[in-house]
């Protein structure tokens, strides 16, 4: 017998709104850590899109650096909190409610791209996103990219939980060849990301330059 699909594929809307609709953030108001490290590949002023930015934590705190950010996810409760976070922070995003695949991705227009925790993505949704997000980038933009590897599904502390959900080095070498890597690192770390990302994890970050 095949597994049965989680409700989070099949409607990823009702689902996250769902979750965002619980008091607090689930992955709290700080950025995520690979972000955080990384950031400093853009400058202030310079054009960055948060890809399925959920609550608006990454968003926000690039548009406290001084970034010119847009953001969109598909649960209209998660951007409506990220757009009562950056009013409390006193921060402007350019924030959206759309799936991935409808979103009007500008072309060659961003300096950079956050994409971190995306993996709803199935594979043929995900290599429409990897396009998607390349093709935003202007010569020279950078991509941030953090998710999980298969070595997460022994730890259960966040994610899909869907094998061909999860990102390998060589999935990700394969999947950005068109791009120069600046770093791409398999490593394990704890989580303190909220309630949805917490606990010892097995995760992939990628630094992307677009050629
Ligand atoms: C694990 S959360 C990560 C949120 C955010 N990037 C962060 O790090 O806090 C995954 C996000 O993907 C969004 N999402 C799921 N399916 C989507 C789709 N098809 N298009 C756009 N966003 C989607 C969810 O609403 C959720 O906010």
């Amino acid at each position: 017998m095949s597994k049965p699909v989680s409700p989070a594929f099949t409607d990823p809307a009702g689902t996250w709104n769902r979750r965002f609709e619980q008091a607090g953030f689930l992955f709290g108001t700080e950025p995520n850590g690979w972000l955080h490290e990384h950031a400093g590949v853009w400058t202030a002023g310079q054009r960055v899109l948060c890809v399925a930015d959920g609550e608006g934590r990454n968003s926000v705190w690039l548009a406290s650096r001084g970034l010119q950010v847009d953001a969109f996810d598909i649960a209209e409760l998660g951007v409506a909190k990220a757009r009562r976070l950056a009013a409390e922070q006193g921060v402007t995003v350019n924030f959206t409610v759309s799936d991935c695949d409808t979103y009007a991705w500008p072309e060659a227009a961003c300096d950079g791209v956050a994409a971190i925790f995306v993996q709803f993505a199935d594979p043929a949704m995900r290599a429409r996103l990897f396009a998607h997000m390349k093709r935003c980038l202007k010569p020279g933009g950078t991509l941030l990219l953090q998710g999980y590897t298969p070595k997460q599904l022994d730890y259960k502390t966040g994610g899909p939980g869907q094998l061909s959900h999860l990102y390998t080095a060589a999935m990700l070498r394969e999947a950005f060849a068109d791009l120069d890597i600046v770093e791409l690192r398999e490593y394990e770390a704890e989580l303190a990301e909220g309630s949805g990302h917490r606990g010892h994890s097995a995760l992939i970050g990628l630094v992307a330059r677009r050629r």
